[in-house]
C-alpha cells in the first residue's frame, strides 16, 4: 500500500492485475447488446458467485453461504467473532454495467489480499461479502439479501416473493442457480463489528469537482410503489372519447402530476421507469396499467411528502378521470446517515494515501443503508465518467479503480483499529 503520487496511479502490491481481470471476466457473464443483465439466482449471476468464491479459497479464505444467498470470504484476525466488513452485490439491473456492485464486490477480496501482502494483522477477522439481490432487478426488494441479514426483511417473506415468471424466491435459491453447491450455508446472520462498501458514485459529482475518492455522508431512503390503474377496455375505433375510462391516458397523467409534485417538494427525485399496459394492442383502449413509483430523499420529511404526494395524486387523478386506482408501497428503506468515527477513519486512511476526498451523499441505494442496521457503516465512491450507470457504457479509469482499493484497504485497517478500542 504505497503513497500515491498526487493525480497519478496508486501502486498496490496485488490487486492490479487480479482487479481488472476479475472485473473483466464478471462483465462477460449476463452480457448483452444493451449492457449486463445479471439477474439474482439467473445462471449468470450463480456463475459470478462461484468466481467469487474460486478467487476468495485461491486466496486461502474460508468461504460461506447464507440463506438469503450472500456468500462471504473470511481472513482470519487475532481474535474470533465479528468482522470487520466490506463488499457489495454481483447482481445487476437488466441493461447494468460492469462496476455497479461488482467493484465493490471484488474490491472487497482484493483488498484482503492487500492486508495479506503488506503483512497486516488485524484484530478483527476481515470478511468481503457479495450481497444478493441488491438491484431487486428479479423479485420486488430492493437490498434483498443485505436486508435479510441485517433483519430488516424476514426471509420467510422474502422467500414467498415472486418474480415476473411466478417463480418464488424460495423455489429460485433450490434450483441449480441459487445456493451454491459445496459452499456451506452458516447458520443465521451473525452481525459484523463495523462495515464499509467502495462503490462506483452512479453520479458526476466527483468527476466535475476533480477529485477522485468520496466519503459519503448518508444514503438517500427510498419508497417504492406498486400502482395500477384500473379503466375500462373497449375498441378503438367506437366508443366515442367523452365515454371512455382509458387506463393508459390516466396513468400519463399521474406520471405529470407525480413529476410536478416531486419538483415542488425539492432536494427529492421520483421516477416512473415501469409501465405495463393491458392488453397493449394498438385497436383495444388500454383497460388496466400496472406501474412503479421510486422516490427518494437525503430527508425524512421530504421522503414521507413524497409518499402522501404519490397517494394525493392518485386520487386526484382517480377523480378526474373516472379511474380506479390502487397504491401499495411495495419497499421502504429509511435514509441513513454515515457513521461519524468510521467516516472520520476513512478520511484519515485516504490523507494518509495523499489524496483528497470530498463529503457527498448518496441517491442511489446500496447494501450499505440495511447494514447500518446493525453495525456502524461507511462509504467511499470513486468517480464515474459523465455521471453514468445503470447503463452498459458505466465507466471508471482503471487507476481511480485501483485508488479506491488502496482506500478501501486502509480504511479497513483504521476501521478495526478504531472497532478494537471499544472491544
Ligand atoms: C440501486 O442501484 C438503486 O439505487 O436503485
Ligand atoms: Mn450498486
Ligand atoms: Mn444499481
Amino acid at each position: 500500500m504505497d503513497r500515491a503520487p498526487s493525480g497519478g496511479e496508486v501502486s498496490l502490491k496485488t490487486s492490479h492485475s487480479s482487479l481488472a481481470g476479475r472485473l473483466a471476466q464478471l462483465a462477460q457473464l449476463g452480457a448483452t447488446e444493451a449492457g449486463i443483465d445479471r439477474r439474482l439466482f439467473s445462471a449468470a449471476d450463480a456463475r459470478a458467485r462461484e468466481l467469487f468464491v474460486q478467487w476468495a479459497r485461491g486466496s486461502h479464505y474460508a468461504v460461506e453461504q447464507d440463506r438469503a444467498g450472500n456468500v462471504f470470504a473470511r481472513r482470519a484476525g487475532r481474535r474470533d467473532g465479528a468482522a470487520v466488513l466490506s463488499g457489495s452485490h454481483l447482481d445487476t439491473v437488466p441493461t447494468g454495467g460492469a462496476y455497479d456492485g461488482a467493484y465493490g464486490a471484488v474490491a472487497a477480496l482484493c483488498a484482503l489480499e492487500e492486508l495479506d501482502a503488506a503483512g497486516i494483522t488485524t484484530e478483527h477477522p476481515v470478511e468481503a461479502v457479495a450481497w444478493a439481490g441488491e438491484e431487486g432487478s428479479r423479485f420486488p426488494l430492493g437490498c434483498l439479501g443485505s436486508g435479510a441479514f441485517a433483519g430488516l426483511n424476514d426471509l420467510a417473506a422474502i422467500d414467498a416473493l415472486s418474480d415476473e415468471d411466478g417463480v418464488t424466491f424460495a423455489a429460485a435459491r433450490a434450483a441449480a442457480n441459487g445456493l451454491l453447491a459445496g459452499v456451506p450455508v452458516r447458520d443465521g446472520f451473525p452481525a459484523p463489528a463495523g462495515y464499509v462498501e467502495l462503490h462506483i458514485e452512479q453520479g458526476p459529482v466527483l468527476e466535475r469537482c476533480g477529485v477522485r475518492l468520496g466519503n459519503v455522508t448518508a444514503i438517500a431512503g427510498q419508497a417504492r410503489f406498486e400502482v395500477e390503474v384500473h379503466g375500462e377496455a373497449g375498441h378503438a375505433g367506437t366508443v366515442p372519447m367523452e365515454l371512455r375510462r382509458d387506463a393508459l391516458g390516466a396513468a400519463a397523467m399521474l406520471v405529470l402530476e407525480l413529476e410536478v409534485a416531486a419538483l415542488a417538494i425539492g432536494e427529492a427525485v421520483l421516477t416512473v421507469g415501469r409501465l405495463v399496459v393491458f392488453p397493449n394492442q394498438t385497436n383495444v383502449i388500454p383497460g388496466r396499467v400496472a406501474l412503479r413509483v421510486d422516490a427518494r430523499s437525503v430527508d425524512e420529511a421530504r421522503l414521507t411528502a413524497l409518499r402522501t404526494a404519490v397517494e394525493e395524486c392518485s386520487a386526484r387523478v382517480a377523480a378526474a378521470r373516472g379511474v380506479r386506482i390502487e397504491t401499495v408501497l411495495i419497499e421502504e428503506r429509511r435514509p441513513v446517515a454515515m457513521e461519524p468515527r468510521l467516516r472520520t477513519a476513512v478520511a484519515a486512511a485516504i490523507a494518509e494515501l495523499g489524496e483528497r476526498a470530498i463529503d457527498l451523499p448518496s441517491g442511489a441505494g446500496h447494501d450499505a443503508m440495511c447494514v447500518a442496521a446493525v453495525a456502524p457503516v461507511a462509504m467511499i465512491f470513486v468517480p464515474s465518467a459523465g455521471g453514468r450507470s445503470h447503463v452498459g457504457n458505466e465507466y471508471t479509469a482503471p487507476e481511480d479503480l485501483q485508488l479506491g482499493v488502496a482506500a478501501l484497504t486502509r480504511s479497513i485497517a483504521a476501521i478495526d483499529r478504531l472497532l478494537s478500542k471499544d472491544r
